[in-house]
């Protein structure tokens, strides 16, 4: 596995930062590609290692796939049955969506156990429930096999699951069946599904709300186009870096609109943003302002605070909580999602983790708003990776913080140190091994 040293000085950051695609966006849609017996062209795709994952998943399956200049050209029309061996599936969860891509494509799915960022216990007894509820047929041994073909059905979800909404979707759309989901998943990622699956000749009533139903065709062979949605939380990942230690930070090509929560947070704290059609503006932020606590912040399914913004938002709140006025950020999706917290308390943060929550009373120096650099910064996961990045940002400038990742990073930020550096931000990486 390769390891990569991430060297962060305290900075002040100032300038225009443009977001990419959504990572959580494309993986299903490529995996949906497999459905379509002509091509789909899907624009503005991130250059992302998952991405890579994915794609080859579709070449063993046969495809034809180029991928240049954030565009990526899927041709399935002979794709040809294979099993997805765990070398691909152990790289990333989304590799789940193949499941309902291959079921819907050959009626006949076999796929090895998923892997991803280690946020503690992630199960996949709700796909299994929801194949089953479906008279799916389903063995579980060292892979998940399941076959058999979809008939008229009502699937009440007991929980609005990402995955299992997507993997559902994709097996429907290659059904002349009507699947009704209720209790789906919300999020922006299954609309821009639903968007490509339509393009491809499904019929889809209530994307983005609880209550999906689709009606597929049997074949499928079309030009199919796709642009997929900003990334959100990448977004976010520079817009909290803005607040922290910026002044007069842009984020451009984001949709403001899928990170409102984010945005209403701040506001409540006091910063200054502006937002017009695609882009946020962070016009005074912690160096400029005095921010307010206390908050109580739950990350919670679409509409709702998201989980992967939960570690984003943990270094900022070290910033400006203190014993008289802590922060709680409680997780109700991920709720053993608080490895980051003893890095943070290497660089002075202190935080006190319970089950599903970590309440937050600021720094061990009284007085600045500012972290103490550590040069043993060690990242467990995506989005906690990225979270170090900012809290190693937000020192004094002049000192330096060293990241160590295993790649995580590079799982879902394109260019995260030229990004940084394009707005002033002083980070470099090196592969170490
Ligand atoms: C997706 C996102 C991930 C995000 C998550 C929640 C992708 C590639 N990943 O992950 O970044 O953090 O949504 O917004 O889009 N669960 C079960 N059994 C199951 C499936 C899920 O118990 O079979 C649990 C999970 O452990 C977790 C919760 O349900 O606690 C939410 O999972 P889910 O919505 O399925 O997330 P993912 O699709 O894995």
């Amino acid at each position: 596995m390769a390891t990569y040293r991430y060297e962060i000085a305290g900075s002040v950051l100032s300038g225009r930062v443009e977001i990419g695609g959504a990572k959580n966006a494309v993986l299903p849609i490529l995996a949906a590609t497999l459905l379509n017996k002509g091509t789909s062209y899907i624009y503005n795709v991130p250059d992302l290692s998952d991405i890579d994952v994915a794609i080859e998943i579709l070449k063993a399956f046969n495809c034809n796939v180029s991928h240049e200049n954030h565009s990526v050209v899927v041709d399935a029309s002979d794709a040809m049955y294979t099993n997805i061996p765990q070398e691909l599936t152990s790289k990333c969860r989304a590799t789940l969506a193949f499941l309902g891509a291959s079921l819907g494509r050959f009626g006949e799915a076999d796929i090895a156990f998923p892997g991803g960022c280690v946020l503690g216990p992630r199960p996949v007894n709700m796909h299994i429930e929801a194949l089953h509820a479906l008279g799916l047929e389903v063995n579980e041994d060292n892979t998940i096999h399941v076959q058999g073909k979809l008939l008229d059905s009502v699937l009440q979800l007991s929980y609005p699951s990402v995955g299992v909404t997507e993997n559902i979707l994709i097996m429907a759309a290659a059904s002349h069946h009507t699947i009704i989901i209720k209790n789906a998943a919300r999020e922006p990622e299954i609309v821009n599904l639903c968007k490509y699956l339509t393009e491809t000749g499904a019929n889809i009533d209530g994307a983005g709300t609880s209550t999906i139903v689709i009606k597929g065709r049997d074949m499928i062979e079309c030009q199919a186009h796709i642009t997929v949605i900003p990334d959100r939380i990448e977004a976010a990942t520079y817009i909290t870096a803005g607040v922290m230690t910026g002044r007069d930070v842009e984020v451009a090509k984001c949709n403001p609109r899928d990170i409102r929560r984010l945005l209403t947070i701040l506001r409540k704290m006091g910063c200054e943003i502006n937002v017009s059609e695609d882009t946020v503006h962070v016009i005074k932020g912690l160096l400029d302002k005095q921010l307010n606590t206390p908050l109580y912040i739950v990350a919670k399914p679409y509409p709702a605070f998201p989980t992967d913004m939960q570690p984003l938002i943990m270094p900022l709140l070290c910033l400006i909580a203190s014993e008289y006025s802590p922060s709680i950020l409680a997780d109700t999706v991920f709720p053993y999602r608080y490895m980051l917290a003893e890095e943070l308390s290497k660089m002075g943060a202190k935080i006190h983790k319970r089950t599903g929550a970590a309440v937050i009373t600021g720094l061990e120096r009284i007085g600045t708003c500012r972290f103490t650099a550590s040069r043993n910064l060690i990242s467990h996961d995506l989005r906690g990776g990225a979270a170090l990045i900012l809290a190693s940002l937000a020192t004094e400038p002049g000192t330096v913080s060293n990241v160590y990742d295993e790649g995580y990073i590079k799982r879902g930020y394109e260019n995260i140190s030229e990004k940084f550096s394009q707005i002033g931000g002083n980070v470099s990486v090196k592969l170490l091994k």
